[in-house]
């Protein structure tokens, strides 16, 4: 069992010992193996998260620090989100509601882009009440040569052997993270494979099946919150989200060198421990599997996707996202439901 249930001073602190966040879900640990241990490919093959250890898929990497990548890395560009909190909730500006912003929450992050040294100096010098920063950028032609070559002398013989494996589409991107200590990425399930390698820092990742869909409450797909849970982790509302008090998550500590496997469609919830200075991680995005062959029962993931397409073609077909509801209650309401 992990640590983060509830302790007995009732919950009041915000960390326990670990440096993580406590929060009121009962979470179990995801296995870990070895790079070599043949359970690794079997996780995987079943889409269940999985630990692996020791491999040296970007041994050439692990000097990624924010020194290197301002010395290496001189583009003024790169992309930083900056946060009044702690929460770094993706907002999908192509579904901002044009013109009407009215019946929006108050959007919490921004956009912005500096050279790794300006990002390294403003983490250097905040202070408790500052805004917090969060630097994500996908590796491109922009990095540098050295950065280059160091991604060229990743052990890109294992990455390939796990796409050929288990039928992976393309390597779509990689994205680097580095993050301030206790920045949080708040719940949401991505569309895609995800190797996600620590390379400094750790990083806790709890993650929920996507069996858990009506656990976590995501919004419409037209929202600029689609994929995300609208459930707050530190702050459930119960009464809304009465289903999250069924949510049973895993976590994972991720470290150096180590890779979390994240399967699409799975839920996290990612946050940089408390006083590590800052944490530096890199992703591996990868199209899944061409469905050719379809095996029934279908899998929960894939329920999931059929939800999705479904709720397109309605917000599409009747052009105002508003009247879904309406409409699918009238489909389901006294005729699927007792
Ligand atoms: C991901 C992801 C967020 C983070 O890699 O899919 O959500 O804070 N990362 O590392
Ligand atoms: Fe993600």
């Amino acid at each position: 069992m992990s640590n983060t249930l509830p302790s007995e001073d009732g919950g009041k602190e915000k960390y326990d010992t670990s440096g993580f966040r406590k929060y009121n879900i009962p979470l179990e640990q995801v296995p870990k193996f070895s790079h070599d241990d043949p359970r690794v490919d079997e996780y995987i093959s079943e889409m269940k998260p999985v630990l692996i250890t020791g491999s040296n898929l970007i041994e050439s990497a692990m000097k990624w620090d924010l020194e290197y990548i301002s010395e290496h890395m001189p583009s003024s560009n790169l992309t930083v989100i900056i946060s009044k909190d702690h929460n770094f909730k993706y907002v999908n500006e192509k579904k901002l509601p044009q013109g009407q912003m009215s019946n929006l929450k108050p959007i919490h992050t921004r956009w912005s882009s500096m050279t790794a040294r300006e990002f390294l100096q403003k983490i250097k010098s905040w202070k408790e009440g500052d805004e917090r920063l969060y630097l994500q950028q996908v590796l491109d032609s922009s990095v540098g040569p050295q950065l280059v070559q160091d991604f060229l002398h990743f052990n890109w013989e294992w990455a390939k052997n796990k796409q050929r494996i288990h039928g992976w589409g393309p390597l779509t991107s990689n994205l680097l993270l580095i993050s301030m200590e206790g920045n949080v990425t708040p719940c949401h399930y991505d569309e895609q494979q995800n190797l996600f390698v620590g390379i400094r820092g750790f990083k806790r990742c709890i993650l929920f099946p996507p069996e858990q869909f009506d656990c976590l409450y995501p919004p419409p797909v037209s929202d600029p919150h689609d994929r995300q849970s609208q459930v707050d982790f530190e702050n459930p509302d119960l009464k809304r989200f009465p289903k999250f008090s069924e949510a049973r998550g895993m976590e994972a500590i991720v470290g150096r060198g180590d890779i979390l496997y994240i399967p699409l469609y799975w839920w996290h919830h990612i946050e940089s421990k408390q006083n590590d200075d800052y944490t530096v991680s890199l992703n591996f995005w990868y199209k899944t599997k061409p469905t050719a062959d379809i095996e029934y029962p279908l899998k929960s993931h894939q329920k999931v996707a059929i939800l999705r397409n479904i709720e397109k073609m309605v917000a599409e077909a009747l052009q105002n996202p508003d009247e879904v509801a309406h409409l699918m209650r009238a489909l389901v309401l006294g005729r699927y439901t007792e």
